[in-house]
């Protein structure tokens, strides 16, 4: 449902961070048995960044953060809400939002995680404008980041492909014009299936033990034709929910800014919609699946490229494990 709030969310700023280290498909073809004409022919991906040995997701959390700040035009001490997505923290606990609340050195800012695998974004954003709506808090720094190598199993060929690391950011506040910035969030999830695309142990169900280890259980694990289906219907359906209350066609949307995770997902996203290609935002050839991070560095690359203008009706869309999916529709300040 459209907001009620007469106070508008809008995005003040966005920043990425994306690793050094560029890992290409015949690096990875030395690796497992697959070539750079299977990973492109059949997900659009040409290389992927991964983290340096020691560098970590809350890291790259900061630095993404620190250019969305820089970019907003505030003072950092401004911030007095961080959200961080992601499903491969430094650590279960304390919080990777924690974690970049000190390194950030924002003392006392309320700091937490959210797990909503690569929906994690879009999951954010409404969160935190529900927060700042709320009036609770006035100035939110939401981060995606993702250290996604440390949970690839470089053994399979099915999966380690695909992913890759980095992290997106925007810090968000309350802006007195209306009708402008977030206008909607949509989401759903459907957890009745988890084993599709999950890391089986390290949790509670199956604690790490030798045997745990032994057996790879701690690898992320995916049936990606299952998710494949369900991703188009999915984003699809989170796309018309956005935008179909407010009244608007597909011929309004400026610039739709979807999940990385296959271009033969996305190409077929656009037909469902009938919007072409040339209004989407991709970098799945230079930057793989970053999951929770790739919608919050393909905002910043597209705002940063000049993609976004005043007035434009931007979409954002998202899935992921969980299943999770959403859904976001700013209209920009
Ligand atoms: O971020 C959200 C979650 N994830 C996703 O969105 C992923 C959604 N799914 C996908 O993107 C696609 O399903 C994949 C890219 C994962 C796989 O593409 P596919 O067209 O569904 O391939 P497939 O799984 O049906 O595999 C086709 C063949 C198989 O060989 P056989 O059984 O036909 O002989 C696989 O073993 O391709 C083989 N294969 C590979 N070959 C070379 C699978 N991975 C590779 C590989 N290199 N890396």
């Amino acid at each position: 449902m459209p907001p009620h709030s007469s106070q508008s969310v809008v995005i003040l700023g966005t920043g990425s961070y994306l690793p050094e280290r560029v890992v290409t498909n015949d690096d990875m073809a030395k690796l497992v048995d697959t070539s750079d004409e299977w990973i492109r022919s059949r997900t659009g991906i040409g290389e992927r960044r991964f983290a340096a040995k020691g560098e970590t997701t809350s890291d790259m959390a900061c630095e993404a953060g620190r250019k969305a700040i820089e970019s907003a035009g505030i003072a950092k001490e401004e911030i007095d809400l961080i959200i961080v997505a992601t499903m491969t923290p430094d650590m279960p606990f304390p919080s990777t939002a924690c974690l970049v609340q000190s390194k950030l050195g924002l003392p006392n800012v309320t700091a937490f995680d959210i797990q909503a695998a690569c929906s994690g974004f879009v999951y954010e954003l409404s969160i935190a404008s529900a927060m700042l709506r709320s009036g609770q808090f006035k100035r939110a720094l939401i981060i995606g980041t993702e250290k996604t190598s440390s949970i690839l199993d470089f053994e399979d060929r099915t999966t380690c492909v695909l992913f890759g690391d980095g992290a997106g950011a925007a810090v968000l506040g309350c802006g007195d014009a209306t009708g402008v910035g977030i206008l909607n969030c949509t989401g759903g999830s459907d957890g009745s299936n988890p084993s599709v695309l999950c890391q089986p142990a390290g949790g509670s169900a199956i604690p790490a033990s030798i045997e745990s280890i032994q057996a790879r259980q701690h690898f992320l694990k995916m049936s990606g034709k299952e998710i494949f289906k369900q991703a188009v219907r999915v984003m699809g359906q989170a796309c018309m929910d956005a935008i179909e209350p407010f009244g608007l066609k597909k011929d309004d949307i400026n610039l739709v800014i979807p999940h990385q995770a296959n271009m033969r997902i996305i190409d077929s996203l656009a037909k469902r919609l009938g919007i072409p290609m040339d209004k989407f935002h991709n970098n799945l050839d230079r930057y793989g699946n970053t999951s929770a991070a790739s919608v919050g560095i393909a905002l910043d690359e597209a705002y940063r490229a000049g993609r976004i203008h005043s007035g434009d009706y931007v979409l954002l869309v998202a899935f992921g494990a969980g299943l999770t999916w959403g859904s976001t529709l700013i209209k920009w300040q």
